[in-house]
């Protein structure tokens, strides 16, 4: 589903992504992982088009995506979080949502239509398959960290992808809350059939739920394979494990 090919991206010199080759299958969920300043963000900001590279190509199945805008690799069927939250504060968790499905479908036909009767039910439905339905009128930047790291999986599930990118989803989270936010995303990856790619610190949690695990060190792939198998190279556990 996701093709990546001799990617880089360098800052004034400094490469944060060099020579970046990852495939992801449809279907998968596959891990990114790697010390801090390894360059996950950077790999994902060019997968999603926030960012461009210098070189190397980005596929998504077969298309290339290479440099395209984020919104267009967005209605392409890539989703994806934020390693900050990216909810609107002011506004309640039921307008987030609907306002993320008025973003990515527009108004349509229903461009006359009072704003708060648009997309009403796709966003009870989503409220209550991201289990914030008892928190609905509250408003977002209130609530506690765990419910907006929640709330802005919903918001990259408006826009129905068939790939999900997220960036450290339980960054910041107490133990509770990792634990169910982890569930939280192999129910929804299960139900919607997703491709899932995540970056995370937390290796309990990639052990618990990557099929295939690519390791970054200094922006470059030094391993890459079933999870098995990069627990056991002796360079991931040398520059990475080793240092928790
Ligand atoms: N816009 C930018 N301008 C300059 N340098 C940047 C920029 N974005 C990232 N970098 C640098 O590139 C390197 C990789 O950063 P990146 O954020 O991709 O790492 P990361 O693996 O996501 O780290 P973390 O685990 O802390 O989130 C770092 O050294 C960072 O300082
Ligand atoms: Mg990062």
């Amino acid at each position: 589903m996701l093709e990546v090919r001799g990617l880089n991206k360098s800052f004034s010199g400094f490469r944060a992504v060099s020579d970046v080759d990852l495939t992801v299958e449809t279907g998968q969920i596959a891990a990114v992982i790697g010390p801090n300043g390894a360059g996950k963000s950077t790999l994902f900001n060019l997968i999603t088009g926030h960012l461009r590279p210098d070189t190397g190509s980005v596929r998504l199945d077969g298309r290339d995506i290479t440099g395209a805008a984020p919104h267009r690799i967005v209605r392409m069927g890539v989703g994806r979080s934020f390693q900050r939250t990216n909810i609107f504060a002011k506004l309640t968790v039921f307008e987030n949502l609907q306002a993320a499905f008025l973003v990515h479908r527009g108004r349509g036909r229903d461009f006359w239509s009072r704003a708060a009767a648009l997309y009403r039910d796709d966003t009870e439905r989503l409220l209550a398959s991201i289990g914030l339905v008892d928190q609905r009128d509250t408003v977002a930047g209130t609530l506690s960290y765990g419910n907006q790291k929640q709330l802005e999986l919903g918001l990259a599930l408006a826009s129905d992808p068939a790939l999900l990118l997220l960036d450290e989803p339980t960054a910041g989270m107490s133990a509770t809350e990792t634990h169910d936010t982890i569930r939280l995303i192999e129910r929804i990856a299960g139900e919607r059939s997703l491709t899932l790619l995540f970056t995370e610190h937390d290796m309990d949690v990639v052990f618990q739920i990557a099929q295939k695990i690519a390791v970054l060190h200094q922006g470059r792939v030094i391993a890459d394979g079933a999870p098995e198998e990069v627990r056991a190279d002796p360079e991931v556990r040398r520059v990475y494990l080793g240092e928790h």
